[in-house]
């Protein structure tokens, strides 16, 4: 029996492409609607996705002239699309750093009460600079205390989600009883950076509590994503760092005495599907010329923490050393060792490199036929890259129409993804444990 891959749809702007936005066949509603985004989920819904996930920063981007850098607060949207679903996962992006825990942990509790038990949370401690200069003094908090606040932060979270057991509310009309007081604790925290007593004071949910998901991929950020989360979200651009990355959180899962298969390994993967081979490159083509190179550059350079790139010439070859070295970086530091390993394998030159990177940020990019979508994600599933796919769709929501129609069934024909849903909660649909 095939392992049943897991996939979730990352909604981002009209779409993953850089130039997504100006493109004929994205959607023609505003990106503060919330229709267009319950129309997503519910299209993701009919095509049997596991989950929908809203990423989040905490800033606008310098290049809205250019470029659409505005949308929903996340944990906002979830709420109204949860009444416009009813089976799939909802994943929000919020902030270990610029959030309380008390606060974050009670929104995420209600909107698992709301859903129904299908809330997940992407564990982020927001490795942008601008995001900095919204909150306390300004500056930026680094990356290992970042990391440390983050570690703090999920213990206490995870403490004021057990501080209810299951069966705490009694609502007993004639007792004149309505919770079981010994069923419900504070936790008492006192740590280095929080102090919380709790109890929370919204009951458990469906589900226990939401599911814990993780995207950073340094190593702090894997030793924390072995340790709490119960899905990683990671970017690569080619088929041998996936699997690199899916063998070693495998092996620190289980060194945390955590079994393999509560901790699912989903990388990117932003497919331009055609009819045949001819078209989808075509497709690409025609959405890479849309895209304004300079748009990239500032992009590139806010992962960097703001480095300046602006002397570099558009058609000179790169070499590893036009950048800052990944490990000094306290932004995006993962994903700028994704960018500066590609420039040491192929040595593009900047305009290539950001052609590239505006497919789908570093993520894993591929135009080809369904079958060809098919083939490809099977491979990964088989052969140790992945669990399932973070399917970042170049144009919304026209190539999620096209992944559904054409490659769904593919994939179900060859018994690698469900023809139905097989429970109700986001812990059902990707078969985790309750807490
Ligand atoms: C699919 C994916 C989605 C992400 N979404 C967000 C996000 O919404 N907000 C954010 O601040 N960081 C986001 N990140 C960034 C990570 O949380 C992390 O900061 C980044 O990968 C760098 O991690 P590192 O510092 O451990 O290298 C995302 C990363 C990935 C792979």
């Amino acid at each position: 029996m095939p392992k049943h891959m897991i996939l979730n749809l990352f909604i981002h702007g009209r779409g993953h492409h850089e130039a997504a936005w100006r493109h004929p066949k994205a959607s023609p509603l505003p990106l503060s609607h919330i229709q267009y985004f319950q129309g997503l989920a519910q299209r993701a819904e009919e095509g049997l996705f596991d989950s929908i996930f809203l990423a989040d920063q905490l800033a606008l981007g310098p290049d809205v002239d250019s470029a659409p850098r505005t949308w929903l607060e996340p944990l906002t949207a979830l709420g109204a699309i949860a009444t416009a679903t009813s089976k799939i996962g909802l994943i929000a992006t919020a902030s270990t750093t610029y959030t309380e825990p008390y606060n974050l942990v009670r929104q995420l509790a209600s909107l698992d009460h709301i859903s129904n038990g299908r809330i997940g949370w992407n564990v982020v401690t927001s490795w942008s600079v601008p995001a900095a200069g919204n909150y306390g003094d300004g500056a930026q908090v680094s990356h290992d205390i970042r990391y440390a606040k983050a570690r703090e932060y999920i213990e206490i979270a995870k403490a004021l989600w057990a501080s209810w057991d299951a069966d705490a509310i009694q609502d007993d009309r004639a007792a004149g009883r309505y919770a079981r007081a010994d069923g419900i604790r504070p936790i008492n925290h006192k740590g280095e950076y929080y102090a919380v007593t709790g109890p929370l004071n919204v009951p458990q949910s469906r589900q226990g509590r939401p599911v814990l998901i993780q995207a950073g991929s340094s190593e702090t950020g894997r030793d924390f994503a072995a340790t709490h989360a119960e899905a990683i979200f990671t970017a690569h651009l080619e088929k041998a760092a996936a699997q690199a990355f899916y063998t070693d959180i495998k092996a620190r899962v289980r060194q945390k005495g955590r079994a393999e298969d509560q901790a699912l390994v989903l990388p990117g993967f932003s497919p331009m599907i055609g009819s045949t081979e001819a078209e989808a490159e075509r497709l690409t083509r025609e959405i890479n010329d849309l895209a304004d190179p300079e748009v990239g550059r500032t992009r590139m350079s806010g992962r960097f923490g703001g480095h300046d790139f602006s002397h570099l010439p558009m058609d000179t070859p790169l070499s590893p050393e036009d950048f800052p070295d990944p490990d000094t970086v306290q932004a995006a530091r993962s994903r700028t060792a994704v960018i500066v390993d590609l420039v040491r394998r192929e040595k593009p030159t900047l305009r290539q490199l950001l052609s590239k990177l505006a497919g789908a940020r570093g993520h894993f990019t591929f135009a080809g036929t369904p079958d060809q979508v098919a083939d490809l994600m099977q491979d990964w599933i088989e052969d140790g890259a992945a669990d399932g796919f973070n399917l970042m769709p170049p144009v919304l929501p026209y190539m999620l129409d096209v992944f559904i129609d054409e490659v769904v069934p593919i994939l179900q024909k060859r018994g690698l993804f469900k023809t139905e849903y097989q429970g109700d909660t986001l812990r059902d649909h990707y078969r985790l444990n309750m807490p």
